[in-house]
């Protein structure tokens, strides 16, 4: 059941298992072996690392990756061409970060949909849009989608979680419009509802998929009742699938949970935490866990929810997050919680990991939730660091 062909709309995976997004860097020939090592090793289908829409929506992370202009095709053909090669799909992550960038990065004022401070990036209050920038960014978009049909993914991705820019006109946390784009769940979502009219004007039945929060821990913010409403609305503009997952990155912790706060990491790789003087850093490394309140739970956590949102619609529901063991996903899928899981730091530390699953030569992935991966991303390359900075 688990490692037997599906599909979704067109795309015909191997497996149900789905190598959720991560950053992955330029479309260089390190990305194209790293997929490549995926798809070798029976990864069901691939969801690159979010890739930027517009130059002031561009993450501050290390290599992130980038559809803004035509001149980017032929690079990810030779991707998807290679990665075709081993009957593998893969989608492409697209994202305008919104107010979680820093504008260093992007050489831009970060924008969101109303002028609130984001306290992890603390750096400057985001310029509100205008309603000529939403048209913009939604012509971006397009644009983009068009892109990624042109450089032959099997279907795109829109990043409506995690605090990114669409996220952000989602949650009434962040989104405090008075006009036709903020207040009513039908008038947050219009962003949404615009790009997937506009979309499928110009791609036609190319699979567009999306990833969203079910809930982002915040108050006032994203609760499952609006999620719910959201994905109807999905799965009424089209649709391909859903990927469920959780929080914002003013916590970044609630989407991607460890049982320990990576200190370490932060006071190293962030910008903001690396120049702290040393006595600081090493009273917080004492004070910090302890006035910090836990995220529980670390595993499965967005199991529950996705399985609310599958109850409501017929397309495909993807679930992320702690999903660890094939034990987790045998459950998972075999009591109809999702229809697909998805992973991303397991692949991270064991790219092979499902051919493990498959062939039974191990049950868990070996992934310690440490999150020094996500933390040092900022400054260098992926990789693993397995609870060890040096
Ligand atoms: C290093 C790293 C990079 C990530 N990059 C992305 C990304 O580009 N887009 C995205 O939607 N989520 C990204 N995430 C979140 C993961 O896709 C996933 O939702 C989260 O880590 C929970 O799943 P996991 O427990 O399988 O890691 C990233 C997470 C990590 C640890």
């Amino acid at each position: 059941m688990i490692f037997e062909q599906s599909s979704i709309r067109t795309i015909t995976l191997k497996n149900k298992i789905i190598r959720s997004a991560d950053e992955s860097g330029y479309p260089t020939d390190k990305l194209l072996m790293k997929y490549e090592v995926l798809a070798k090793n029976e990864v069901g289908c691939i969801i690159t690392g979010y890739a930027g829409i517009m130059q002031n929506g561009k993450t501050n992370y290390n290599n992130m990756l980038m559809i803004h202009d035509d001149s980017f095709i032929d690079s990810y053909k030779r991707i998807t061409q290679k990665i075709h090669e081993y009957q593998t799909p893969i989608i492409i992550q697209i994202a305008h970060c919104g107010r979680q960038t820093r504008s260093k990065t992007t050489g831009f004022p970060t924008v969101a949909p109303s002028a609130i401070k984001d306290k992890f990036f603390n750096e400057q209050t985001p310029k509100e849009l205008s309603e000529a920038e939403i048209y913009e960014i939604i012509d971006n978009f397009v644009k983009a989608i068009d892109r990624a049909k042109k450089a032959g993914f099997d279907g795109v991705q829109l990043h409506l979680a995690h605090g990114y820019l669409l996220s952000e006109f989602l949650s009434s946390y962040t989104n405090k419009r008075k006009d036709n784009w903020g207040g009513s769940t039908k008038n947050k979502f219009r962003i949404i509802s615009e790009i997937l009219i506009k979309a499928k004007q110009k791609v036609g039945e190319f699979p567009i998929l999306v990833k969203m929060n079910a809930h982002d821990g915040r108050k006032g913010g994203m609760t499952l009742t609006e999620s719910i409403e959201i994905a109807k609305m999905l799965e009424m503009h089209g649709c391909a699938g859903i990927e469920v997952s959780c929080g914002v990155h003013e916590d970044g912790l609630y989407t991607s949970r460890g049982n320990k706060l990576p200190l370490d990491a932060l006071f190293k790789y962030n910008y903001t935490y690396k120049n702290y003087p040393s006595i600081i850093k090493s009273i917080a490394k004492h004070l910090v866990p302890v006035f910090t309140k836990k995220i529980k739970p670390y595993e499965n956590y967005n199991v529950d929810f996705a399985k609310e949102i599958k109850k409501n619609v017929k397309i495909p529901v993807i679930v992320v997050g702690g999903i660890k063991s094939i034990d987790s996903i045998i459950s998972i899928i075999s009591e109809n919680k999702a229809d697909f899981v998805s992973m991303c730091r397991p692949f991270i530390i064991e790219p092979n990991i499902v051919k493990k699953f498959k062939e039974g030569t191990q049950t868990k992935s070996k992934c310690i939730n440490c999150n020094y991966c996500l933390i040092a991303m900022e400054e260098i390359t992926l990789k693993c660091f397995h609870g060890k900075l040096n």
